[in-house]
């Protein structure tokens, strides 16, 4: 199958079945470039449910960038108290003020001037640039790795498989709807294609997949052992 009939079926599945998550925007609707961002820097290492009453909390309390960045620090870190990684609170606060004091509060709208914010990787900056911004940006994170070394049968271990992971990942990613896309691969890593019991039967991808042709999907992908 071609990679656009493949992205077309997952974002028809997507639309279908997407979860409905208080960042995520309909049909139409454009992103809040902030409200990406901040779930972004959550989600990285948390999973969705722990995120969504802090994302609420945030955002309740702090509408705008510019009065993230206007908090004091100390109330930024008690306000992220239990999502771990306290780094990235820090980071936040710190990336919040760049941008309202330095930026007009407009975030950059493509991966390389968002790579230059504290907290700000590879991953987010390349969810942020699709999600929140349109750009063609090929998001990897734990969810899609698994997915892509499944769909093409990837028996090398990570770590080292990642730049072939990402090539594939490249290969499957939309121009049109690479924010919607990407967070259909990640909805399907989290839904269906589990690390343990993949859903298979109910996968929009499973005539297409590899490793599941092969019977070894739950077994991917390989890691190396420690
Ligand atoms: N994990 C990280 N970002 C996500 C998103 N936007 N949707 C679903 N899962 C995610």
């Amino acid at each position: 199958m071609r990679p656009a009939d493949l992205s077309a079926i997952l974002l028809a599945w997507y639309d279908r079945d997407r979860r409905i998550l208080p960042w995520r925007y309909g049909p139409g609707e454009t992103a809040d470039a902030y409200h990406v961002w901040l779930s972004e820097v959550m989600l990285q290492q948390t999973t969705v449910a722990a995120v969504i009453p802090y994302f609420q909390t945030f955002t309740r309390r702090w509408p705008r960038v510019e009065d993230l960045a206007a908090a004091p620090v100390d109330e930024v870190m008690t306000a992220w108290a239990g999502l771990g990684y306290y780094a990235r609170a820090r980071n936040l606060h710190a990336c919040a003020k760049l941008v309202a004091e330095w930026r007009g509060g407009r975030f950059p709208d493509d991966e390389a001037g968002l790579r230059q914010l504290p907290g700000i990787g590879d991953y987010t900056a390349a969810a942020i640039a699709a999600i929140a911004f349109g750009r063609r940006a090929v998001v990897v994170d734990g969810n899609v790795e698994r997915v892509m070394a499944r769909m093409f049968a990837v028996t090398e271990p990570l770590p080292a498989a990642k730049p072939r992971i990402k090539e594939l990942a490249a290969t499957l990613t939309p121009d049109l709807r690479a924010g919607d896309y990407a967070q259909a691969v990640m909805d399907l890593g989290a839904t269906i294609c589990t690390p343990r019991g993949p859903a298979c039967g109910l996968c929009p991808w499973r005539p297409t997949c590899q490793a599941q042709a092969q019977g070894i999907a739950e077994t991917l992908p390989a890691k190396l052992a420690k």
